[in-house]
């Protein structure tokens, strides 16, 4: 009833804003996104993001194709949405159906991605009625988790929410004084000849470092063992490693190797690396996949762990990125594993990005409120690559 209300209040008009008169967006119908969209899309994509880095239009319509209708959760009954206003597309909200399982019982979740308007016509209804036709399909959960504060109050407006806990980002510096040395070129701070002569001297600093505790990356616990982790492994483990969760992902062996190869795609955060951690008996205790990123900030994209293994595997993922010559490894928190963090010294920082939520289902936010759910990079929209490659 609470989010009716709110639905219905999302949807009054917002006066003296922008560009067009809410009379004139009203005029704007919403209606599922088909493949004949795709070009439209795709140009609205460009105008929206003119800093985009696909080298081709065509290249971006065949991504928007392969993500949009080739995926392998594809559901005609949550389909993407388009505006259209004098037969031109003025505004999109994409949607990726993805399987779970809540408390055992299978629940259908819409992951939105794209969601955006044409410059020219914000400020009107346009992304209101894009959001209200997403959340209000047949799904049981929809999720971002790459939204701007622009859509997070758009969206708590017409009753969803922007669980924090989802929104936390924990950074672990393995090379401080890289680590602070790539911030600083990363924000322009100095000239680059500055930061590239400071490159050996940081170098020097981290090397003294590492052999001081808590940093010793060289130490290892001997009768762990790693291999490289393929699909079927993952899937076979999938049950042990998401234990205890309220809301867990679902997935098959098509689903997920499609997953993997998009996620290895990914290239503009380095190589994907995906490895198996096991035990003295060779028992799988969990695994990790991040991004190689040389001199970098790492990013990881999943870890999983058996009850009480989660300590072990994040040390084995320290180890490894400090080897391939890390400044830092990044990872979104899965609150279950606060206390694990912050005893290996991850900090823990607000992401520039909000996961949001909607559901019908009270059991479902609360469980997501209260960080009962397993949601890995892999399980909204964040290894999508529509930006930057
Ligand atoms: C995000 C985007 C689609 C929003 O469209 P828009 O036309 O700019 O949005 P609007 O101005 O109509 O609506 C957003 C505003 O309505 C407000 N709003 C929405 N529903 C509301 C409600 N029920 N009650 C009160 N306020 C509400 C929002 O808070 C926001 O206002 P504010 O930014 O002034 O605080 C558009 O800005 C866009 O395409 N941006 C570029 C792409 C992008 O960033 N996409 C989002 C990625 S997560």
């Amino acid at each position: 009833m609470r989010a009716g209300l709110q639905m219905a209040r999302g949807l009054e008009p917002r006066v003296g804003q922008g560009t067009t008169s809410p009379t004139e967006a009203a005029r704007a119908t919403i209606r599922a996104f088909t493949e004949h969209d795709v070009p439209a899309a795709a140009a609205l994509f460009a105008r929206v993001y003119p800093e985009h880095g696909w080298t081709s239009q065509a290249a971006c319509e065949s991504y928007f194709r392969e993500m949009l209708f080739d995926n392998p959760w594809r559901d005609l009954q949550l389909p993407s949405w388009v505006a259209e206003e004098d037969g031109n597309i003025t505004g999109v909200q994409a949607v990726m159906p993805r399987p779970m399982r809540f408390r055992g019982r299978p629940v259908r979740v819409a992951v939105s991605t794209q969601f955006m308007v044409d410059p020219d016509k914000r400020h009107s209804l346009t992304a209101l009625q894009l959001a209200k036709a997403c959340l209000s399909g047949p799904q049981d959960l929809t999720l971002a988790d790459g939204a701007n504060d622009r859509s997070r109050r758009m969206w708590i407006g017409i009753g969803g929410t922007a669980p924090l806990l989802y929104s936390l980002h924990w950074t672990r510096p393995l090379r401080p004084a890289r680590y602070v040395l790539s911030l600083l070129e990363g924000r322009s701070a100095f000239p680059p000849a500055l930061t590239l002569a400071a490159r050996p001297l940081a170098a020097l600093a981290d090397a003294g470092a590492a052999r001081l505790r808590p940093n010793r990356f060289y130490r290892e616990e001997s009768e762990l063992a790693e291999d490289a982790l393929d699909p079927p492994t993952m899937l076979a483990h999938f049950p042990d490693v998401l234990d205890g969760n309220a809301l867990q992902p679902v997935y098959d062996a098509r689903s997920l190797a499609w997953l993997l190869e998009q996620t290895a795609r990914k290239t503009r955060h380095g190589r994907l690396r995906a490895r198996a951690v096991r035990d003295g008996g060779r028992r799988l205790i969990g695994w990790y996949l991040y991004y190689v990123q040389k001199g970098g900030v790492s990013e990881v994209v999943q870890i999983a762990a058996r009850d009480g293994s989660f300590d072990r595997v994040l040390r084995r993922l320290l180890a490894d990125a400090w080897r391939h010559g890390a400044a830092a490894v990044r990872g979104r928190l899965d609150p279950r594993y606060v206390q694990e963090l912050s005893d290996r010294h991850c900090w823990f920082r607000w992401g520039h990005s909000w996961t949001l939520v909607h559901s019908r289902h009270a059991d479902i936010m609360a469980a997501i409120h209260q960080g009962d759910a397993f949601l890995s990079r892999l399980e909204g929209e964040w290894w999508l690559r529509f930006l930057g490659g």
